[in-house]
């Protein structure tokens, strides 16, 4: 099985989302499965021009010329793709929507159907395509601050069925704070991840118990507004 995560956070390996991307991964390749973590930030991903040349001029094929070809064949040859990104104003980040303007536009065929919620839809190009987990942290502390979020990834797949899991991160701060006091907490966390990595990679899918232990806050919300309160005023 292959596995391949796009992370959207402009801080790449410095950021919050790659620590749970990281520990995920893990947890998937000591289940068997082959992983690749890719930093968009690292990419070159210019915008789409809005030109329609991947649908009218040369079918599936974008006209820029940039390392998203690469990563579109990526995309088609995995099993299971991790979208991950921070909260930016309750979205993805920029450089994920340029990516996914980017990714999905040659994969769509310009004609119109019905689809299976009777909206209008465009039919995709390929019979094959990934499962997905979506994964996502915020600076807020609640995890209902990723409604919006998770609208919009469902609204890029295909079918809900194809969503194996949705792993968000309230309090997503703490994820690399250094504080000794703080490890036993990161560290419970993270063995979490690491569990729902394998879990995907053996079921398809998060145990109901998994599912609810990701969803519990890191430390209690009065403490979460003391400790990053008065980590804001020591700055
Ligand atoms: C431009 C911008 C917008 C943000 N918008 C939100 C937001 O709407 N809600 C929220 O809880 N946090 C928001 N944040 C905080 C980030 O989600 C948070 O810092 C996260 O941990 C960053 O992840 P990263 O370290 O992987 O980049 C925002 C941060 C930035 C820079």
């Amino acid at each position: 099985m292959k596995i391949v995560a796009f992370n959207g956070s402009p801080r790449g390996t410095g950021g919050n989302t790659h620590v749970m991307v990281e520990e995920f991964l893990k947890g998937a390749e000591k289940a068997g499965a082959e992983t690749e973590n890719i930093l968009l930030t690292k990419k070159e991903i210019k915008h789409c021009q809005g030109c329609f040349g991947c649908w009218l001029k040369t079918p599936g094929k974008c006209v820029l010329d940039d390392d998203l070809e690469v990563l579109r064949a990526k995309f088609l040859e995995s099993d299971i793709v991790v979208f991950a990104t921070p909260l930016y104003l309750s979205n993805f980040t920029g450089l994920m929507k340029n990516f996914l303007d980017r990714l999905y536009l040659p994969f769509l065929d310009p004609h119109i159907k019905m689809d299976e919620k009777g909206e209008t839809a465009h039919p995709l190009r390929y019979a094959k395509f990934p499962k997905y987990v979506f994964i996502s942290n915020c600076g807020f502390a609640e995890q209902t601050q990723f409604e919006l979020l998770s609208r919009l990834f469902r609204e890029i797949v295909e079918s809900d069925d194809d969503i194996l899991a949705e792993i968000y991160r309230g309090e997503g701060g703490l994820l690399t704070v250094k504080e000794e006091a703080f490890q036993p907490i990161l560290s419970n966390y993270k063995e979490l991840l690491r569990k729902a990595g394998k879990e995907i990679v053996e079921n398809r899918k998060l145990s109901e118990e998994t599912a609810s232990e990701l969803e519990k806050p890191l430390i209690p919300y009065d403490m979460f507004l003391k400790i990053s309160n008065k980590t804001l005023d020591e700055l």
